[in-house]
Formats: structure tokens, C-alpha cells, sequence
């Protein structure tokens, strides 16, 4: 199991900044229990002496960079991508809730799941924070295809138990019931994690909302998961029904639904004060540009986040996303950054928005250390980038003088041609046919 890599080397220091080896070492190889780990990673010069009988792979002319984090993608609108609506609440009750009810039935859920899972893969994605369906069988689906592959992914079953339609819509009591059982059946269950998922707060009744914040308090290692500020509609929408709480967000943390480990998809039209309870209850926004951009959403405001100082990372938001792929949605976030506050390309440099998609996320989903870097200790999830993948990837990054350079070519010309292998905890889990 043991094993070293050489070739270029990125990975991230623990205040965020990027650590580049033209020609560096990884080391994988099993710790006390047996896990497989990075135990080193660095420059080949110095490190490859300390492991002079490992058998190596070189791979001239790639890079090593660590496994992308998805932190908020919906695994039952795999096949919803690309559907078009005014906005977001035409758009789930015409394309997404159809869609979705269809994962009544497990055969149909247990197919989708392992295309899902093959996708991100593909793509270079190694971890996730996934949404299922309402129906518990769709996370059993997802869970068994993520164990077959060694996958770390964190999944809940949607609670929807109002206005939602027939084939969606659970049944408040049962649906916290079948909650417990799936956190019991796989929270912990080797990489597994559970999040208690209620849809976001106008589909589900407030006391469905309580009941998901107290198994959140009785569980503080689950994680939560929602949506939260994404579209104009959907606000007015929660203002109606929840007249008394001072904001959308408030909604949530009214029933205990901000904690560590809670992640928030969108997070874009807040205010001073939401942002201020994000940090103070160390919950997290799940930034979304694709799926923003796509719907028609907004834009999320990276400088005021990093003023308030809450956590965030990058996600797809696929079916509302429009790509699988992390080099997209850099690149979304890229642009969408120029909208905000700053209107400059000085915050979202390269580096950072890499990092947003790797370590930081991991960090936003309290995971850092374990997974989106490969740092010494880490779990051994890498992706193997070719940067001559396309004729014009080559041209460009060939004449990349400098990190910032190279990264920013493949973020703006990369997708999953790039990504030559998936490796999950030291294993290939994706290579593409020569
Ligand atoms: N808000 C409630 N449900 C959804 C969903 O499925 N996607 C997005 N983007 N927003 C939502
Ligand atoms: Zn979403």
C-alpha cells in the first residue's frame, strides 16, 4: 500500500496559502490503524531520501493537487441540469420536485446514484455534501454506491412535509423518525456522514423544523443542511410565513439549525447582522455561482463574507448548477467575485478560489486536516491534472510564468479532460481509458 508519487505539487498551508513543488514527493501509506494517509508530501529533493526503497510512480509533466469538495450538490437532479425557468420556485415545482419523486423507487435511485458518484468523479470531486430525495431508500442508494468506491461523502434525506407536491411531501413525524434510523444506520459508518436535510424553510412546517433542530442538538457531530437567502420569490415567500422572525436565516437559528457543521447553500442575500450570526454560530455558506448565475439568483458577496469572517466554500448546486466540474465553477466564482463589493480581480485570485474548492470547503465542513489538502495526516484523496489535456491547455499553460498563471489557465480552459486519475484513499477510483 505504500507509495510515492513525483510530479508538480500543490497543496496548502494551514493559513491558506498555496504550497507549489515543481518537482515534489507524495508519500501514501498506511498510519497505526492501517488508513491510508499522506505521510509526506513536499519537495522530491529533500523528502525522497527519507523513503528510498518505495516503489514510485512518476508522472511527468501532471500535477498532483488534492481531491475537490463539492459542498452542496443535489444527487437526484443529475438528469435536471440544463432546465430552464424564471427562477428558482417555477423551476423546483416544473423540472426538480417531478424529477425527484421519481427516487420512490430504489432501483431508479440506486441507478442515478452510481452515475452521480462516476460523475464527480470524473470530474475530480472526491468528497461531498449531498442532497438525496425525501424518500429514505435514496440515501441508502447513495450510501452504498459512496462505500463500494471508499468515498467521504455526507448525505441526508430531504424533510419536505409542506407545500410540496404528492410523490415528494413526507409526513412530519415519520419524517424525523426515518432521520434518526438513517443518522444511526450510516453517521460514522466507515467515511459516511449524515445531514439532517430540511429543504429550506418555506417546504417544511415549523414543527418539522424543531423536530430537525433538536435531532441536531442530540447529534452535534451530524451535519445540517439547507438552503438559505438564494432568490427574490423564495424571500418574500418566507417573510410571509414567518412574520415574526427577523430574517430568513433567523428562521433557522430560532430552532437550532445553526451550529458547527451546519452548511447553508447560497447564503446571497443577507444582511450585516446575518453575517455576523454565521460567524458567531460557526455555520457555514455553500457558494453556488452556477447554479446563481443559471436561475438568476445573485450574486454572493465574497468581500463582505471575508469581512464578516463567516466560513465558505465553493459547490455546484447541480441540477440548479449547470456543471459537474470544479474548474466551472472556479471560474464562476471567478466572475461573479468582479459583481461584488470589490468589483476587482484582486480577492479571488487563482490560489484562492482553488483553495475555496479543496481545504477551505473542507474547513467550512469542519474536515480540515482529514480531507481537501495533502498535508502530512491527511486522508490520501488526490486528483492526478494533466495540464496539456487539450491542444490549447497546452499552448497556454506551456507560457504560464508563474503558479497563479497555470492555475488560472486550467481553471478557465479545464474540465474533465483534465483530470487524468481520481485516487481515493490511496486507490484509483477514476482513470479514463488511454
Ligand atoms: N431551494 C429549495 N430547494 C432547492 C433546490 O433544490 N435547489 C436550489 N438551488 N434551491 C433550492
Ligand atoms: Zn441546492
Amino acid at each position: 500500500m505504500a507509495q510515492l508519487y513525483r510530479s508538480a505539487l500543490l497543496r496548502f498551508a494551514d493559513d491558506g496559502q498555496a504550497l507549489y513543488d515543481q518537482d515534489g514527493l507524495l508519500a501514501v501509506g498506511p498510519d497505526d490503524q492501517g488508513q491510508p494517509r499522506v505521510l509526506a508530501a513536499g519537495s522530491w529533493q529533500a523528502l525522497a531520501p527519507r523513503f528510498s526503497n518505495w516503489p514510485v510512480t512518476v508522472l511527468p509533466g501532471r500535477l498532483i493537487a488534492p481531491g475537490f469538495v463539492d459542498m452542496h450538490i443535489h444527487f437526484p437532479q443529475t438528469d435536471v441540469i440544463g432546465s430552464p425557468a424564471e427562477g428558482l420556485l417555477p423551476w423546483l415545482e416544473h423540472y426538480t420536485f417531478p424529477h425527484e419523486a421519481r427516487f420512490a423507487d430504489p432501483a431508479h435511485a440506486a441507478e442515478v446514484a452510481h452515475f452521480f458518484l462516476g460523475e464527480l468523479l470524473r470530474h475530480g470531486v472526491t468528497s461531498a455534501l449531498v442532497f438525496a430525495s425525501s424518500h429514505p431508500a435514496s440515501v441508502d442508494a447513495l450510501m452504498r454506491e459512496a462505500q463500494g468506491r471508499g468515498m467521504r461523502l455526507i448525505a441526508g434525506k430531504v424533510l419536505q412535509d409542506r407545500h410540496s407536491p404528492e410523490g415528494v411531501r413526507d409526513a412530519t413525524e415519520q419524517s424525523l423518525i426515518d432521520t434518526e434510523t438513517l443518522i444511526r444506520r450510516w453517521h460514522g459508518v466507515d467515511r459516511l456522514g449524515y445531514a439532517i436535510t430540511p429543504r429550506f424553510a418555506p417546504t417544511s412546517s415549523r414543527e418539522q423544523l424543531r423536530g430537525a433542530g433538536a435531532l441536531a442538538a442530540l447529534h452535534p457531530d451530524v451535519w445540517v443542511q439547507s438552503h438559505v437567502a438564494e432568490n427574490a420569490g423564495e424571500i418574500a415567500w418566507v417573510r410571509q410565513l414567518f412574520p415574526e422572525a427577523r430574517s430568513y436565516l433567523a428562521v433557522y437559528d430560532s430552532v437550532g439549525l445553526m451550529r458547527r457543521r451546519a452548511v447553508y447553500a447560497h447564503c446571497i442575500h443577507l444582511d450585516e447582522d446575518d453575517r455576523a450570526l454565521l460567524r458567531e454560530r460557526h455555520t457555514a455558506a455553500a457558494v453556488c455561482p452556477t447554479s446563481n448565475l443559471f436561475l438568476g439568483s445573485g450574486f454572493f458577496d465574497y468581500a463582505k463574507a471575508e469581512r464578516a469572517g463567516f466560513a465558505h466554500g465553493l459547490a455546484s448546486d447541480v441540477g440548479g448548477g449547470t456543471s459537474f466540474s470544479p474548474f466551472a465553477t472556479m471560474l464562476a466564482a471567478y466572475c461573479v467575485g468582479r459583481e461584488g463589493e470589490t468589483k476587482a480581480a484582486t480577492t479571488l485570485i487563482p490560489r484562492a478560489l482553488w483553495w475555496l474548492h479543496t481545504a477551505g470547503a473542507a474547513r467550512a465542513l469542519g474536515l480540515d486536516g482529514v480531507i481537501g489538502n495533502l498535508a502530512p495526516g491527511c486522508e490520501a484523496d488526490f486528483v492526478v491534472l494533466n495540464p496539456q489535456a487539450t491542444p490549447l491547455l497546452a499552448r497556454r499553460t506551456r507560457a504560464a510564468r508563474s503558479l497563479d498563471e497555470l492555475l488560472f489557465a486550467l481553471i478557465v480552459l479545464g474540465d474533465d479532460r483534465v483530470v487524468e486519475r481520481a485516487v481515493i484513499s490511496g486507490k484509483i477510483q477514476h482513470k479514463p481509458a488511454p
